[in-house]
């Protein structure tokens, strides 16, 4: 499949969002001003100059618009507004501006899939069963004794159906009851989704991450969705296969339909969230290259950090990639738990190191520059509803541990808020994740190589752009590869295994650079042949560049 408006070209300049990485910032929990104990617009501009030393170009917010907060802000009651505990639409003016004139890009979090509960378009929906915006929702008559119209679930626990006693029908949910879902088989939702996406363009936003994209319709007759015979017993909602409720045929054509949108306005970006593997995932980029530019790419999540599984993913995955889309990367976000505490703390390093020198834009999720762990959370302090509406459950399926402040100071609240004030999840201590200040000062840190590596792909065009080729080195702990870029070539080794390796290089006439490590080394030192790695060590080794230009030695 060829993506026409992907095409490489000399003429065509390649997109930012092909050499920016991507920051997703959980505005809760990044800097709170105003001592109400909730991060805030404020906070984020702020903010700005620390973002601006991890080298990250563009920033993604989490949902600010107005909310009643029931998950979050992924419930909105209002697509063009910001949320009074965030901030004014003043605020948010001056952040973009300041973002821009930083050189960064930024992006919002768009929830097309649901509303709140408290939107007026669903206010007016249920208020009468004759009201031209009823069908603006999916709403049922109960089927068999009362019982919802099908078998469908919630990701946050029970029925994805909900009965409204007044009128006597149910409505779907695929989350929380006060998420009801839009219905995009009636044109008008989708006239007044783009409406709201038209009011934030031309405010300047640089793009949208499309929260569930790939769940936007359902099976027009809402058919039963069969038993899962995989399940394992442990996530309720994983008891069904999804095949009516996720990745329907016609999702493409709504998709498009915002693409279409964004591109009048030049180049802004749509990244879907898309939980669905590869062989599924790049359907998502739209067959004429004309839906998502960065469908979200989770194998990273998935997958255990061992060498050979990492190093077929990698394979599966750019295999699979359509010619001329541009692959992407992500290790965590607001809904998994935090990558140094999923795959341990000796590993998280090499886990950044891979991010970010895969072939494609990467994403990173606030606090795991700094190998931030998950936070501990009392059970009288859980505010996830995924969690408190299955207690059964609830302790290990809540995402309040990886949503904690983030650290910056080792003083009150951890500098995240003033002092006083009462964060809304625990702010943690500084032995389990040192503060931004303590980690800045200590070259050893992981802030520091964080900084350091970011600095280094950003200023490598083979890092940021270049081909990527698997090198085969015969170990069952090593996944090793190059990066290459006209007369420039980088050897990426890195070793899962928690005991020091020696690794024979392939041609151990050529002097290479040791440009990079996730362990503390002279960066100066000559490196010899065989090289010897500590335990989770990962390197960054580059070539000499040829003295007959454009060869490689
Ligand atoms: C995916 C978001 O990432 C998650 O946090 C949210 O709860 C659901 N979508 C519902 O919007
Ligand atoms: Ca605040």
């Amino acid at each position: 499949m060829a993506l026409n408006a992907l095409k490489d070209s000399p003429k065509d300049p390649k997109p930012w969002w092909e050499s920016a990485i991507v920051y997703q910032i959980y505005p809760r929990s990044f800097k709170d001003t105003n001592g109400d104990g909730v991060g805030d617009l404020r906070g984020i501009l702020e903010g700005l100059d620390y973002l601006k030393s991890l080298h990250v170009g563009c920033l993604w917010l989490s949902p600010v618009f107005p909310s009643p907060m029931r998950d979050f802000g992924y419930d909105v009651k209002d697509y063009e507004g910001i949320d009074p505990l965030f901030g004014t639409l003043e605020d948010f003016d001056t952040l973009l501006t300041a973002t821009h004139q930083l050189g960064m890009k930024l992006i919002l979090d768009l929830v097309p899939n649901h509303t709140s509960d408290q939107h007026p378009w669903f206010i007016e929906s249920r208020s009468d069963r004759d009201h031209d915006k009823r069908d603006w929702y999916v709403w049922r008559d109960p089927g068999m004794a009362g019982a919802p119209p099908n078998n469908w679930l919630s990701f946050f626990g029970g029925p994805a159906w909900t009965l409204d006693s007044a009128s006597g029908q149910y409505y779907l949910h695929q989350f929380d009851s006060t998420q009801p879902e839009l219905n995009y088989r009636h044109p008008a939702v989708l006239e007044a989704m783009l409406d709201n996406i038209r009011f934030w363009l031309e405010r300047g936003v640089d793009g949208f991450r499309i929260d569930v994209i790939w769940l936007l319709i359902k099976d027009a007759w809402l058919r039963d969705e069969p038993l899962n015979p995989n399940w394992d017993g442990s996530n309720p909602h994983e008891q069904l296969l999804h095949i009516y409720t996720a990745d329907q045929p016609e999702v493409h054509q709504i998709i498009r339909s915002f693409r279409a949108l964004f591109d009048q306005y030049g180049e802004r970006l749509i990244v879907g969230e898309i939980d669905l593997p590869p062989e599924n995932l790049m359907a998502y980029y739209g067959l004429a290259g004309d839906e998502c530019q960065l469908p979200f790419n989770f194998s990273l999540i998935h997958t255990p950090f061992e060498a050979q599984i990492l190093r077929q993913t990698v394979r599966d995955y750019e295999a699979r990639l359509p010619a001329g889309a541009w692959p992407n990367w992500v290790l965590g976000n607001h809904d998994r738990p935090r990558l140094a505490t999923r795959i341990g703390a000796p590993k998280a390093r090499l886990a950044q190191l891979l991010l970010l020198t895969l072939r494609g834009t990467p994403t990173c999720y606030y606090g795991d520059e700094l190998g931030m762990l998950n936070g501990s959370i009392p059970k009288e302090r859980i505010k996830d509803p995924q969690a408190i509406n299955q207690p059964e459950v609830g302790e290990w399926i809540g995402r309040d541990p990886q949503r904690t402040p983030l650290p910056w100071t080792k003083g009150p609240n951890r500098g995240f808020a003033p002092p006083g004030a009462d964060p809304w999840l625990p702010v943690g201590d500084e032995t389990a994740t040192p503060s931004i200040e303590t980690q800045s000062r200590d070259l050893s840190s992981f802030l520091h190589f964080f900084r350091s590596l970011s600095a280094l792909r950003q200023s490598e065009a083979a890092l940021m752009k270049g081909d990527y080729r698997e090198i085969a080195i015969d170990h069952d702990d090593i996944m090793a590869y190059e990066r290459s870029f006209a007369d420039q070539r980088f050897l990426i080794i890195l070793h899962f295994g928690g005991t020091p390796v020696t690794v024979p290089l392939q041609d151990p006439e050529i002097p290479l650079k040791l440009r990079l490590s996730t362990h503390p080394r002279s960066i100066a030192a000559s490196l010899d042949s065989p090289l010897t790695l500590a335990g989770y060590e990962g390197v960054i080794l580059q070539y000499p560049i040829s003295p007959m230009k454009g060869r490689r030695p």
